[in-house]
């Protein structure tokens, strides 16, 4: 069990609340197979955990504001043989003693939260769950409401509209509290200390995936249980492949290494690259390169401020990285007419940042309402800022470059705080860290 248990308990007196007269359903991860007998690790899915602290999969909240058990679980039932195999099962009785549930059944059979459900909706006046991950639960949710349809009679009324829980749960994370920004500087100091160490070892020979697997004994060997997301680890050209995976080749002297992981700390992620010579010294391109990156990593991270926008920060990202483009001849032209065709996006084609938390690209609405207003950043958001140059085409003297600088900034009152300060970025610092072995 998580340490933030009375965290867990004001989360679900804010979110009962803002249900108003709805009644949410939120079911927690299912396993999922990778062999017909053998699961993928399990990990909750993040806004059950947020609500709950409760880590088993198969399992089902019900919120209810009006009823006489607002906040219900429904959780495996004990079970020796099962957990012979699997591990231990809280059961019903702990969810209610050590997870703060109302009232707590069993899972399956699935009778206990059919009844439960209907009965709570019938006196409710709109649903909060999430449609289309899991066929098998929305049918049984259609099947449920055309249950209780039934069950109030002639009514006259229409029926239950369907509202996303991330309404109400994407904006509470978005916005995080002291005890989870703490969780996420500890999950961007694992993370840190893990690419100092990659920028110490990795040489030229290497392979991609030596370097992935020292990551993940760093993240796990300082308490973190698992990755954020798929650990990139591109060398040379590779840098190019925005989501690269596969981690299979050799660094070549004068390659540069593009590493973009993170560790994932009691559920909170951290998302940090850095781009640094294998062979512990930039080229003359290769540094033109990046020392234009980090100009406009710098830039966006200082314009982090209460009021500003994301929209804000990538316009800006896009105009500073065309005006080095042009300096480096890359671009050629008048600087309004390549912005209006967004030339920079050949080698800038992603955005700036997005929001982090327990989801690498977590929840949060990047708009107010329409899709141009655009939403104030306000303290206690966090998000990264991680602007990039990919010549995967372009002139000959930059081919095969990609460089991506990302840090992770909390905003406060007065401007951002870098919660991935420890690892190095400017030129001299990482030449530095890469010469140490
Ligand atoms: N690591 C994925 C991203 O930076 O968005
Ligand atoms: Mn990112
Ligand atoms: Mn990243």
């Amino acid at each position: 069990m998580s340490k933030q248990t009375n965290e867990f308990k004001t989360r679900r007196t804010q979110f009962l609340k803002q249900l108003g007269k709805g009644v949410a359903v939120l079911p927690s991860a299912k396993p999922a197979l990778r062999n017909p007998d053998v699961a993928y690790p399990p990990r909750q899915e993040s806004n059950f955990f947020y609500l709950t602290g409760f880590s088993e999969l198969n399992s089902c909240c019900l919120f209810a504001p009006m009823s006489k058990f607002p906040f219900q679980m429904f959780v495996e039932p004990k079970d020796p043989t099962k957990e012979l195999w699997e591990g231990y099962i809280h059961g019903p009785e702990q969810a209610q003693s050590l997870f703060g549930a109302d009232r707590a059944q069993a899972s399956h059979p699935e009778t206990f939260f059919d009844e439960a459900f209907v009965e709570a909706i019938c006196e409710a006046d709109s649903l909060y769950y999430r449609v289309g991950l899991d066929s098998r639960m929305d049918e049984r949710i259609f099947g449920l409401l055309q249950r209780a349809s039934k069950k109030l009679g002639r009514t006259g009324r229409p029926f239950w509209p369907i509202r996303d829980p991330l309404e109400i749960l994407g904006e509470m994370r978005c916005i995080k509290s002291p005890a989870e920004i703490e969780r996420m500087a500890t999950a961007a100091k694992i993370s840190a200390d893990a690419h100092k160490l990659a920028m110490k070892l990795a040489k030229p020979g290497s392979w991609e995936y030596e370097i992935e697997a020292l990551l993940f004994k760093e993240f796990r060997g300082h308490g973190a249980e698992r990755v954020g997301y798929n650990s990139i680890v591109a060398t040379g050209s590779n840098a190019c492949v925005l989501h690269y995976s596969s981690n299979n080749q050799q660094c070549q002297n004068g390659d540069l290494l593009l590493i973009d992981a993170g560790a994932e700390y009691d559920y909170y992620s951290a998302d940090i690259t850095r781009t640094f010579p294998v062979n512990g010294q930039f080229s003359k391109p290769q540094r033109e390169v990046y020392e234009a990156v980090l100009d406009v990593q710098k830039q966006c991270v200082d314009a982090v401020k209460p009021g500003a926008t994301v929209h804000a920060l990538q316009e800006m990202a896009s105009e500073l990285l065309l005006e080095h483009l042009l300096r480096m001849k890359v671009l050629k032209g008048t600087k309004k007419a390549l912005l209006q065709e967004n030339a920079q996006k050949k080698y800038y084609p992603h955005g700036i940042g997005h929001w982090l938390g327990m989801d690498v690209h977590d929840t949060g609405r990047y708009y107010v309402s329409r899709y141009d207003e655009y939403r104030p950043l306000k303290p206690g958001m966090v998000l990264t800022v991680e602007p990039g140059l990919y010549f995967s085409t372009g002139p000959a003297r930059y081919k095969g470059i990609g460089i991506r600088i990302e840090d992770d900034v909390v905003v406060t009152s007065k401007g951002c705080k870098v919660l991935t300060s420890g690892v190095p970025k400017e030129v001299e610092e990482v030449e530095a860290a890469c010469r140490l072995a």
